[in-house]
């Protein structure tokens, strides 16, 4: 089979290296994929938005089967794009992709299927947003409405911080339209764990739990990110919590999918705080988790392709016991550019990248690099995912920290705190 990967970030990067293992495949593209996926495919020049562009690449090349991997253009359509001129896409229709990019549909399909979250009111003025705030109290969450990569969430633990938050969002505008209307939601307390679970829209497949690292900063400081760090598993989550997690999350929410005609074909991660009153969503997610993917594609024994396809022709029933998952844990250090999430300078050289991964276990995705005139170079905001694999969490995270100190560029910026608390915990 020939496969398009769309998307050009760490998640596309780990899809692909762990596509490119599979025996079914012969010419694995990727569009517009970065400059670490050029070793393992052929990078496309077409941008992730680009649907028409992409479907004829697609029916030119005779692709059998497309992978989507970011938000945006399973929000936009892309599945329902492809499935109308008869390809082969994996992903969830622009309805179902909905639970992820519209706030409203997913705390109405919440409420209806009597799924745990937190409380929260919709604000098209910052005047109002904060005489609300007033009323409520601090800690408080504030969240632009439509999507920002995960950096338009605001944790306020302080007034001022309201302040700044709503001031960004719709005085400044820091991400456009989308700061058009603020969510303000009830704070949860509580650790936070990835959930990712593949479906059909009848039965899914759970994987291991994760945990992502959203500030930026060491201790949980500073802005919010797309994420600066994952492990997976988590070494504190029972059996049990993550039944219980099947059950009063995953059944449910998929249940009223289906009985609403709207099923879920495709990834399904629903971002949970363990709360003392248990489980409760802060947000579903359409897509794999970026970098959560880096760390499941390190973990997963069995061929992905045989999973993906099984989704689309909905035949994950019973497959549950036959997938392998590889003992040990899997981490993933991401660096960033200096000064992400806020603005950063990019073209910066990157050096170490082969003595990296020389140390057992380790894999280096890319995300934001270039190569520019035979050398590569930073392009963006997170720019490596260092992964790596060991029997214990300790010996992935030294592994991962010992590669991250053979990287260089001008400016990079690491959390040195991945994993800590999951050892502590
Ligand atoms: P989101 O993109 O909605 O997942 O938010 C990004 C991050 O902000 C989450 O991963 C949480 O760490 C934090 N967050 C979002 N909503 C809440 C909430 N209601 N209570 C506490 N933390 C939250
Ligand atoms: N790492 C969190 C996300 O992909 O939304």
């Amino acid at each position: 089979m020939d496969v398009l990967i769309v998307g050009g970030g760490g998640r596309e990067h780990a899809l692909a290296w762990k596509l490119n293992q599979s025996p079914r495949i012969d010419k694995l593209y990727i569009a517009p994929g970065n400059g670490g996926t050029r070793a393992l495919c052929e990078n496309v020049a077409i941008d992730a938005m680009d649907f028409g562009n992409l479907a004829k690449f697609v029916q030119e090349k005779k692709i059998d089967l497309t992978v989507v991997g970011p938000d945006d253009p399973l929000a936009s359509g892309i599945v329902d794009f492809f499935q109308s001129r008869g390809l082969r896409i994996f992903g969830p229709s622009k309805d179902a992709a909905q639970i992820e990019a519209s706030k409203v549909f997913s705390k109405q399909l919440m409420a209806k299927a009597k799924i745990p979250t937190a409380e929260f009111k919709v604000f098209n003025t910052p005047t109002e947003a904060l005489a609300y705030v007033r009323l409520r109290g601090v800690p408080i969450v504030i969240k632009a409405k439509g999507l920002a990569l995960g950096k338009g969430v605001y944790v306020c633990r302080t007034m001022a911080e309201v302040e700044v938050a709503l001031d960004e969002l719709m005085v400044k505008r820091i991400h456009k339209d989308s700061g058009d209307e603020v969510v303000v939601e009830e704070f949860l307390d509580g650790p936070e764990v990835s959930i990712h679970a593949l479906s059909d829209g009848l039965h899914f497949l759970l994987f291991p739990p994760a945990q992502d690292h959203k500030p930026a900063l060491d201790g949980d400081k500073g802005k919010n990110t797309g994420g600066m760090g994952t492990i997976a598993p988590v070494p504190w989550m029972t059996p049990e919590m993550m039944q219980n997690i099947e059950y009063s999350v995953l059944r449910p929410t998929l249940e009223t999918m289906k009985k609403s005609g709207t099923l879920f074909t495709g990834l399904l991660f629903p971002g949970i705080k363990m709360t003392v009153e248990g489980p409760k969503v802060l947000e579903f997610n359409a897509r794999f988790g970026d970098p959560e993917a880096q760390v499941y594609m390190r973990l997963l024994g069995s061929d992905l392709l045989d999973l993906l396809e099984a989704c689309i022709d909905q035949k994950l029933d019973g497959l549950g016991s036959f997938v392998k998952w590889n003992r040990g844990f899997a981490v993933n250090i991401v660096i960033a550019s200096g000064g992400y999430p806020d603005a950063y300078e990019k073209g910066f050289p990157i050096t170490g990248i082969e003595e990296a991964e020389k140390i057992e276990g380790v894999v280096v995705f890319h995300a934001g690099t270039k190569v520019e005139k035979g050398q590569l170079v930073t392009t963006g905001g997170r720019v490596l995912g260092v992964s790596a694999v060991g029997d214990t969490l300790q010996q992935a995270l030294g592994s991962a920290y010992e590669a991250v100190g053979r990287i260089n560029f001008k400016g990079m910026q690491f959390r040195r705190d991945i994993g800590a608390k999951a050892l502590i915990q």
